[in-house]
């Protein structure tokens, strides 16, 4: 059912998206990377305490851990922002959040110089991105400065950058963001979308795919 290419990505399985998201713990206070994020907390003595979760999840190889992760399969997304010029970058920690409000989600690692750049538009672009669209998706993975340079694109009623050849895109506000260990959860308030017909890129265990075929589960 699941055709890949031989061609791996370094990136592979490395984001966070079911990173092991710390309940606030007793007075806790969560510093961010990012200025002017400081999130504090009420303790619930319900919740079981950050550090003993934190010492407990430790015991986790990381290069298993990316192992057993890499076989959840994704799609790939690039969240652009216009942040006096077009910034992107890809993720496949994208996801669905709620119907009522309309909310998703992505992954960004704090390490991400993008990221920022996004927080500051207060407002991204999810780009759903086409089978044929491995080589943009190579670039905005890439610490290329111009990473919109061969890839056509126009703005969004919103301001962000959608990507001409995306197999769908959805136009957010940023509606909340919560740190998660090395990543922040971005949360953003649909506000616009669309999509075409077509087939989505696939990302498993490093490599590029595509659906071969596909049944429908509901019918
Ligand atoms: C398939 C794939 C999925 C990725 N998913 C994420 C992600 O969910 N979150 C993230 O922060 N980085 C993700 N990355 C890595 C970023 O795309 C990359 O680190 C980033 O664009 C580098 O530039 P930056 O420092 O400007 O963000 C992914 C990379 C690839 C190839």
């Amino acid at each position: 059912m699941f055709r890949v290419t031989a061609r791996t990505c370094s990136a592979a399985a490395r984001c966070a998206s079911v990173s092991t998201l710390s309940e606030p713990s007793l007075d806790d206070s969560v510093e961010d990377d990012q200025p002017g994020t400081t999130v504090r907390h009420r303790r619930d003595p319900a919740v079981p305490d950050t550090e003993a979760r934190d010492r407990e999840s430790s015991v986790i190889d990381p290069t298993e851990y990316r192992r057993v992760l890499g076989h959840y399969a994704t799609g790939v997304a690039v969240v652009t922002a216009f942040a006096a010029e077009p910034v992107g970058m890809a993720v496949n920690s994208f996801t669905s959040v709620s119907l009522d409000p309309p909310l998703v989600s992505f992954c960004a690692a704090m390490t991400s110089a993008t990221w920022p750049r996004i927080r500051a538009a207060g407002r991204f672009a999810v780009n759903i991105l086409d089978e044929h669209q491995q080589d943009a998706c190579r670039r905005f993975a890439s610490k290329d400065e111009d990473r919109f340079a061969s890839t056509p694109w126009h703005r969004s009623t919103g301001g962000s950058p959608i990507l001409d050849d995306a197999l769908a895109w959805l136009d957010c506000q940023i509606a909340f963001e919560q740190s998660a260990g090395d990543h922040v959860i971005v949360g953003g308030l649909v506000v616009g979308l669309d999509a075409r017909e077509g087939d989505p890129l696939l990302f498993y265990q490093g490599r590029y795919g595509a659906l071969r075929s596909s049944t429908n589960p509901l019918g």
